[in-house]
């Protein structure tokens, strides 16, 4: 049985003035470990489907579980992760790992040393004592993905982690996050505007088209590639032909708005 289920989710903003159907008829489901990335054009609802999935919106209709359970509020299972790090600037690095803990009130030794062991695993144990501003971009978001592994969830949500990054630390990210989720076995929908940081991290990628948002394609990534780092996908000649795949679909969603 998979692990989330999406079942014929719509999702409508409504103003005074007006409603905007930002999804509509969204079914999909997702295995445990799997890593199935969103792409598509801006305002197609991919931030919709993830806040929706963590339980900070209700949809207007269809349902969303997780083993088997509805999902009606923020789940203590789902770890969240923005394009902005919402390091708090004036808690140390040290403070800002525990932060999820803390209002899970789940703050204890044993949590406490596996969040300074995944600390460690990022290359960052000697910014412990440091305040954010002291670190660099690519710094602050590995911070803010040990915060947010440190609550041990089974599913991961990533908007848009890396698009405030250079292009090297953003490689370097991909290949470390994607190391991190697969050692802890974890579940992760991952949005992203970058065609090749969906290939090369995903098993599977959705193409979203826009007005109301859809789920215009799927895209398997083939095995041996699945397997392999996305750095090291980015190199395979298997590589190229997916991506150009991805690309004019895209062009021609990005066309028609
Ligand atoms: N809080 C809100 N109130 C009203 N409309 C909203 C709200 N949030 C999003 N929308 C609308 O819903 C649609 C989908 O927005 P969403 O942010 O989910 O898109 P997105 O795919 O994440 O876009 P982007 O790639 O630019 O981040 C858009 O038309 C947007 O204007
Ligand atoms: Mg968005």
């Amino acid at each position: 049985m998979p692990f989330l289920t999406v079942d014929h989710l719509t999702h409508a903003y409504f103003s005074t003035k007006s409603v905007t159907t930002a999804l509509e008829d969204i079914s999909l489901e997702i295995e445990e470990g799997e890593f199935v990335s969103f792409l598509g054009p801006s305002g197609c609802g991919k931030t919709t489907l993830l806040s929706l999935i963590a339980g900070l919106l209700q949809p207007t209709s269809g349902e969303i579980t997780i083993d088997h359970q509805t999902i009606h509020r923020p789940h203590k299972r789902i770890g969240y992760m923005f394009q902005q790090d919402y390091l708090l600037p004036w808690k140390t690095i040290e403070e800002n790992i525990y932060l999820g803990l803390k209002i899970r009130r789940t703050l204890n030794d044993f949590n406490r040393t596996l969040a300074l062991g995944l600390l460690d695993q990022m290359n960052l144990k000697e910014t412990q004592s440091k305040f954010p501003h002291e670190l660099s971009g690519g710094m602050r978001q590995r911070v803010a993905l040990v915060r947010t592994l440190a609550t041990n969830p089974s599913l991961l949500l990533l908007d848009e982690p890396f698009s405030a990054l250079d292009y090297q630390t953003k490689l370097k990210l991909e290949n470390l996050v994607f190391k991190t989720l697969k050692e802890h076995k974890k579940t992760a929908l991952l949005v992203t505007h970058d065609i090749g940081e969906a290939v090369a991290m995903s098993d599977r990628v959705l193409v979203f088209s826009a007005n109301p948002g859809r789920i215009k394609s799927i895209y398997t990534i083939p095995e041996h590639l699945q397997r392999m780092k996305p750095f090291d996908v980015r190199h395979h000649k298997d590589y190229n032909e997916i991506f150009q795949s991805i690309w004019e679909e895209l062009n021609q969603l990005e066309d028609k708005d």
